[in-house]
């Protein structure tokens, strides 16, 4: 695999050929097999999914819908073992159309299951004689968070706050369900961070006050692609114009406690959350990286005020909410000032508008507006590898950026492939205000030359990707990327994973293992503690311009003529054991 001829590669499994077919597609000598689908039993009672039948209530207990964000916590707790754990699984969004025959038409019902279908899935799975993956659909830890039953509690500085004051919830502490969980981050005490992306699809009506008008219109509320508000009240943005204040928030799960409460984490800020990933700094403290995913908008990283305790798992708990948040200013000289969102310093003022640190959180965008920080090219996954003190920045593309205003760390006009940054932490502290930043490669078509995409050496035409999205750092130290957009190019490819090198000379260099089937694209990855499983997610298999229920783009994974597709996650092992890659 690889540029023939190429030597130095950290990776060694024979490499895929890039392609699109109804199918997915690992390398030679890895198996890949689908764990779970949309639909699958996880709570008693839930029953298998029939697609003509199907009820919200069934759906509370079955998987859910557009599986994203993977995480596997090993069981027994801290153990750090392989073969059984709990895998958490995000529920993005939803496709009715592909969900739903066309003679079931629409209304309040399929509405709820939408809701029912959004959220998050705790399941217990373990690894049997064979080699292979199974989950329990009566383990002990199984859970469904959804956006239609499960309530969430709000805390850290902006709870209680008038502006997240609602008429179902007249003390603004408690939201009911959680949207478009994207990906997310599984913190040091084994805790499990959901991010809460674009949540204005859910929103419609129209704001009468021109403040809460100008806020959410900086967050593109009411989009109204979904029809919730004619059903539910609180979506109508007219009649409960604060409910968008109370979604675009970092959520933390205890997987390890199915009877716990979710809860939004005010601290780390409201923006379109692509994921949370988190390391323990070297004095103790917790630092979280986000990206806010849409075009122009920051990345930023919270650190917080208080320090892990390893001895006392449930003191933890508390620590994300109280500390500092900061947007990341990317300056041209390769230096990276990470800048302070903190009410009464600077611009956060009451002229500007924050009249508290609670405003500057559910304003967040527009306070790093203020303070400078640097508009990118759609922030998704910030992957950190703690080890090493670098962090690689997913930028997927921006289109939209203009020749006369590129910058040296979004330097492509019309960045239709995206990119990736690199952060390197001075001195190993993650807390630190100043970093470093390079390229480490510029995604495209390395062939076509109006993609101006610049990779490492060892790149061949299965090699190279576009539209990184998703990143995971194995226990070696290596980065896996995973893509959203090739699919939709019409290029003959397909969305998947590529191992990219970042150490020597063929740092840059992308080598392709494995590939969604039509329609879908790469999330999740996710591999477990001794790196013998890639845990990856296969999202809105079939989703294509035009397709149905009826006919989809492919109706992987079950290929039965009265089955949708159905997104799943699967897991890839090596044929006869060992690592991945
Ligand atoms: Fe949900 Fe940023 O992808
Ligand atoms: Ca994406
Ligand atoms: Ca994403
Ligand atoms: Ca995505």
């Amino acid at each position: 695999g690889g540029r023939s001829g190429v030597t130095g590669w950290s990776f060694d499994f024979p490499e895929l050929t890039a392609g699109v077919d109804e199918d997915h597609h690992v390398a030679e000598g890895f198996i890949a097999e689908v764990l779970i689908r949309w639909g699958d039993p996880v709570l008693p009672g839930a029953g298998t999914l029939d697609p003509a039948e199907q009820s919200a209530a069934a759906q509370e207990g079955q998987f859910g819908y557009n599986n994203d964000f993977v995480a596997f916590l090993p069981l027994p707790a801290g153990a750090g073992r392989s073969a059984r754990g709990l895998l958490a699984v995000n529920h993005e969004f939803t496709d009715g159309g592909l969900m739903f025959p066309d003679s079931r038409g629409r209304d309040g019902e399929t509405v709820a299951i939408e809701m029912a279908a959004h959220g998050h899935t705790v399941v217990e799975v373990a690894r049997g004689a064979e080699g292979r993956w199974s989950y329990r659909p009566d383990g002990r830890y199984n859970r469904r968070i959804s956006a239609r039953s499960t309530e969430i509690v709000l805390s850290g500085p902006a709870a209680g706050h008038e502006r997240l004051r609602t008429e179902a919830d007249p003390d603004g502490v408690r939201v009911l369900g959680t949207l478009n969980n994207c990906a997310g981050g599984v913190t040091p005490y084994g805790s499990v961070l959901i991010a809460e992306e674009n949540f204005q699809y859910y929103f419609a009506g129209t704001v009468e006050d021109p403040a809460e008008r100008a806020n959410h219109a900086r967050y593109g509320v009411p989009a109204g692609f979904y029809d919730w508000a004619r059903y539910h009240r609180r979506f109508d943005v007219g009649a409960e114009p604060r409910e968008p204040n109370r979604f675009g928030w970092v959520v933390e799960i205890d997987p390890y406690d199915p009877d716990s409460e979710p809860i939004k984490r005010t601290a780390l800020g409201r923006f379109k959350h692509e994921g949370a990933e988190t390391v323990a700094n070297r004095d103790g403290r917790l630092v979280t990286f986000m990206g806010d995913d849409q075009r122009f908008e920051y990345v930023y990283k919270f650190v917080s005020k208080g320090r892990l305790d390893p001895d006392r798992r449930a003191r933890n708990f508390g620590l994300l909410d109280a500390g500092t948040l900061y947007a990341a200013r990317f300056n041209p000289d390769g230096s990276l000032d990470w800048l302070p969102l903190v009410h009464g310093t600077g611009p956060l003022t009451a002229d500007n508008g924050f009249r508290s640190q609670a405003e500057v959180l559910i304003e967040a965008r527009r306070a790093a507006d203020l303070v400078g920080a640097t508009p990118m090219d759609r922030p998704e996954d910030v992957t950190v590898d703690a080890d090493s003190g670098r962090i690689y920045v997913m930028l997927t593309a921006n289109a939209k950026r203009k020749a006369d205003a590129t910058h040296p760390a979004n330097p492509r006009a019309g960045n239709s492939t995206g990119h990736i940054l690199e952060i390197r932490v001075r001195d190993g502290d993650f807390a630190n205000r100043r970093d470093d930043w390079e390229v480490l490669a510029l995604c495209g078509d390395p062939a076509a030359p109006a993609a101006d995409a610049r990779w490492g050496p060892g790149t061949s035409g299965d090699g190279w990707f576009r539209n990184p999205d998703n990143g995971a750092v194995d226990h070696g130290g290596r980065l896996w990327v995973a893509t959203d957009g090739n699919s939709e190019a019409a290029s003959g490819r397909a969305d998947g994973i590529w191992a990219l090198e970042t150490e020597g000379p063929l740092r840059g260099s992308g080598r392709h293992f494995y590939r969604v089937p039509a329609g879908a694209e790469m999330c999740g990855p996710c591999f477990t503690p001794d790196d013998e499983t890639f845990f990856v997610a296969v999202q809105h298999p079939g989703a294509a311009p035009g397709a149905s229920f009826e006919s989809p783009a492919t109706r992987w994974p079950d290929f039965e003529d009265t089955m949708p597709p159905r997104p799943a996650v699967v897991a890839i092992t090596r044929q006869g054991g060992g690592r991945i890659g």
